[in-house]
């Protein structure tokens, strides 16, 4: 397993989606910081169950902190926070059950049997709570040097939003933070009806995340290996369900002429800028200082109510599967903020590195 990433920040990822809790260990936040606990309760409710179009698992989401805070700052010590499992019910047969989609017989042979099935167990969309926790943490010290990041549903199942453009501003990319099902036109009640009905036939959908990074300074970023775009698709293909990521236009990149994507270079009040911004901010692996814009793509929800057709490893026998109960129609919506706090904490990591040349 591989459960610490960072390279002067430090996050561990622990927990499992029936056990005890998820949990998250970080390593890195300089003594004296602000840790704002408002911040870190705005963006886990965002990513909570119990939302509408979201699974009933209910769970209250509140982190405990039970290391590394003393009086509202970090002491420099790793923060440890814990998210309570008090929602959970399995039953045994549960842990060798292969459902589609899911880990369970990747991680069932991998681990010789003895992975924690049950759930999801460690390949849960519930470990993610520990990604935000973290990524609250560090959104509130990117934005103390003026970077704010937010992102919307650009696509669920057929309904398309319409996209950010080359220049969003940081108002538009806070009001994203306060709403149910965040986009930027009026698509809101489509997506949701899109969701319903695939939820009613007992299907899922797949979605998009546009995510927008404004503030940032020119030279994050470490090229060759760990460019902006290589240490944010790195945290970001961690996360389950995520299937696709592409930097600014990248993905109509293989259609577009060198004129068309090509950003040119202008003088405004004697800095050196750009009025379009097909790149996303990025350069080289190194941001230029434009906005950072990515778009991902995630996959339709693994579990699904319809008849499938799987092996019980338990016994080694083939059955049909019905899922029952409990899962979000569209993975996307609650994967919003995690898709920012994966972003914060890569943007964070380089952020502490700046100096390197
Ligand atoms: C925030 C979030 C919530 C998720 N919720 C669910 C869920 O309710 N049901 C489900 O089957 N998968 C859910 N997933 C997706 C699975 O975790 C993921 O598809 C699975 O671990 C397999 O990984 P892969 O799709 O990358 O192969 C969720 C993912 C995220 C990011």
């Amino acid at each position: 397993m591989s459960a610490v990433w960072g390279e002067k920040l430090k996050v561990t990822i622990f927990g499992e989606s029936h056990g005890a809790c998820v949990g998250v260990v970080v390593d890195g936040i300089p003594a004296g910081s602000d840790i704002n606990m408002e911040t870190i309760a705005l963006h886990m409710a965002r990513r909570a169950p119990g939302q509408k179009n979201t699974t009933p698992r209910k769970e209250a989401d509140v982190p405990q902190i039970l290391s590394g805070v003393l009086d509202g700052k970090a002491t420099g010590a790793p923060i440890c926070g814990i998210i309570e499992n008090t929602n959970t019910r399995s039953a045994d047969y549960e842990r060798f059950l292969l459902r589609p989609g899911h880990a369970d017989y990747t991680a069932f042979v991998k681990y010789n049997g003895f992975s924690d099935g049950r759930g999801g167990g460690h390949f849960s969309g519930r470990m993610t709570a520990g990604l935000v926790f973290a990524g609250s943490i560090v959104r509130t010290l990117l934005e103390e040097q003026g970077i704010v990041m937010g992102a919307h549903l650009l696509q669920v199942g057929k309904v398309k939003d319409v996209p950010f453009g080359p220049f969003p501003h940081e108002n538009q990319l806070r009001s994203l933070w306060d709403a149910s099902l965040p986009v930027l036109s009026s698509v809101e009640e489509q997506m949701r009806a899109e969701m319903e009905e695939a939820g009613a036939q007992g299907d899922s959908i797949g979605g998009a995340i546009e995510c927008a990074c404004v503030g940032l300074p020119v030279g994050l970023g470490e090229p060759f290996f760990d460019s902006v775009e290589s240490t944010l698709s790195h945290l970001l293909f961690s996360i389950g369900g995520v299937k696709g990521v592409a930097f600014g236009d990248g993905a109509e990149a293989p259609g577009m002429q060198g004129s068309q994507y090509n950003d040119p270079w202008l003088l405004k009040d004697g800095n050196i800028t750009s009025d379009t911004n097909h790149s996303g901010g990025v350069n080289g692996g190194i941001t230029n200082g434009l906005p950072l814009l990515f778009t991902v793509n995630m996959r339709p929800t693994p579990s699904i109510a319809k008849a499938q057709h799987t092996v019980q490893a338990a016994d080694m026998k083939e059955m049909t599967l019905e899922l029952k109960g409990r899962h979000d129609p569209c993975i996307a919506l609650r994967a919003v903020p995690v898709i920012e706090s994966a972003a914060a904490l890569a943007l964070y990591d380089l952020y502490l590195r700046r100096g390197n040349r």
